[in-house]
């Protein structure tokens, strides 16, 4: 198949490049010329697994990229829509990029095309899109709208593109569903799975996927209610984990037992600093905002989003109660990226404790494996950065790991003691067993688990529960 995609950012540039890895011809189009350049002479502008592998395998040949969207769409026979839809000050998506892609598209309709909306976006955007491209020309029965949502998470997410847990097409003609089925054909057919050179299978994929064909409202909201229902599984066990912190319970001993029941499961149940990115976040306000539309409050998100935020400033007023005054403080901080495995630091709370932490004074060396160009661009120069975990932690009053990456939950212990001031480490993602930090001289402070105190005063370990030395 012929395939346009608009938007070449972290999810336009994936499935690009995982439909060039199917066999599709690819046009991946942008208007950011400084971005096309990059690509055009083989940059990857983000971090991601695989990515860089895909784009020299299909570049310059099944995968071209193009400022023309207009040509793009004459070229191909299906145009997937992957434009940023990002909030507006009232919290509702901004559908300004989705629209002018739209009416851009409208003047190059010359034979039969399927629009494909990638974005995540409200219900009712297929009626929109269709209504932008019938309002500027093009006759109806030249194009159909589809939905087809991407459930990707950054940092995995060409394998979650090709091992995806299903493919939701909403659709409301059986040619368009015919060809959303052509797409992702190599996928659901297995095909894809038996070549030699595949991307490696991830360890809990169950390939093929399933095609989940339903009308387009549907999946629109299948897109928003997934998000809205796996924050409200972080922002759950966040909740119970601040319960454990007052009670003294352990909050990893209750994920053990709550996320073994098969119809709770394990996943996302990760007790923290709260969720960040470019998704949830939005995509939860834009979601209430479609409720709210409808004529439903649905106060279960406003209560989801408020446990994220004050998860936040739990994590800073523990910071407070184990160091006391901040100002002057030196603090070595591990991670800013919103999570780990990507550079993308859209609404970290990793980013937003820094911003805190600086505005109260302290001295910050940060280090994260992938998101410090971005990072930069957002902190000024009130921060400094190191080249390694260790560099960051020279001479630090604390610890704080903010970001839960592979690399920090495997440090040389004894390298980080002997790198600090202060043998602490506050861990907003509880990557360690606190009787190993304890075991190797720190006092250890996590979140919904007991605080691990290497051999310090009786004064010290009550501080840690009434916030007095
Ligand atoms: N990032 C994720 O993990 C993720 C996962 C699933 C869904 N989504 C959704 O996918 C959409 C895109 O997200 P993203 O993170 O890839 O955004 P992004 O900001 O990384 O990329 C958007 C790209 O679109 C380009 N663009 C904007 N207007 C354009 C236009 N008129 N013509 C051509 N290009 C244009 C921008 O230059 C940019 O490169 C959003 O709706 C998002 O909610 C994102």
């Amino acid at each position: 198949m012929r395939i346009a995609v608009v938007g070449s950012g972290y999810v336009g540039l994936v499935t690009g490049a995982c439909f060039a890895d199917l066999g599709h011809e690819v046009v991946l189009v942008d208007n950011d010329e400084k971005k096309l350049e990059a690509l055009r002479t083989g940059k990857v502008p983000i971090h991601e697994r695989f990515l860089p592998e895909l784009l020299e395998r299909h570049g310059g040949g099944r995968i071209k990229f193009s400022g023309d969207l207009q040509a793009a769409t004459r070229a191909s026979e299906a145009i997937f829509i992957a434009v940023g839809t990002p909030p507006t000050e009232s919290g509702d998506a901004d559908m300004s990029y989705v629209e002018s892609v739209a009416r851009e598209i409208s003047g190059a309709v010359e034979s039969y095309k399927v629009v494909v909306e990638k974005s995540t976006v409200p219900v009712y955007t297929n009626q929109w899109i269709q209504t932008i491209i019938m309002r500027n020309g093009t006759e109806p029965e030249m194009f159909d709208i589809a939905s087809n949502p991407e459930f990707l998470r950054e940092g995995t997410a060409v394998t979650d593109f090709l091992y995806p847990d299903r493919i939701v097409v909403g659709v409301e003609t059986e040619r368009a569903a015919e060809v959303m089925r052509q797409i992702y054909g190599p996928l659901t057919s297995g095909w894809y799975y038996g070549r030699a050179d595949a991307i490696p299978r991830p360890d809990r994929a169950q390939a093929p996927p399933r095609l989940i064909i339903t009308s387009a409202k549907s999946a629109e909201l299948i897109k928003h209610a997934s998000n809205a229902f796996l924050a409200m599984k972080i922002s759950f066990i966040n909740a119970v984990a601040s319960i454990c912190e007052t009670v003294g319970a352990n909050v990893q001993q209750v994920c053990d037992g709550l996320g073994t029941d098969s119809r709770i499961g394990p996943r996302f149940l990760n007790p923290g600093i709260g969720y960040g990115g470019s998704c949830f976040p939005k995509d939860l306000t834009a979601f209430r905002a479609v409720a709210k539309e409808s004529g439903y409050d649905f106060r279960l998100l406003e209560e989801v989003i408020r446990i994220n935020e004050e998860q936040r400033h739990r994590f800073l007023r523990k910071v407070r109660s184990v160091l006391w005054t901040l100002r002057g403080k030196k603090l070595g901080v591990l991670g800013l990226a919103f999570k780990g495995g990507t550079d993308d630091t859209r609404e970290s709370p990793a980013l937003l404790l820094v911003q805190e932490l600086l505005h109260e004074g302290c001295r910050v060396c940060a280090y994260d494996p992938a998101a410090m160009e971005r990072a930069k661009e957002e902190l000024g120069s009130g921060i400094e950065f190191a080249t390694d975990a260790y560099e960051a932690a020279k001479g630090a009053d604390a610890v704080l790991i903010l970001t839960e990456w592979e690399e920090f939950a495997t440090l040389d212990l004894e390298r980080l003691r002997g790198a600090v001031k202060y043998p602490i480490v506050l861990d907003g993602r509880n990557l360690y067993d606190p009787a190993v930090m304890t075991e190797h001289g720190f006092s250890y402070y996590s979140v919904g688990r007991p605080p691990a105190l290497r051999e310090e005063t009786h004064a010290a370990r009550a501080s840690a529960h009434n916030g007095r030395p």
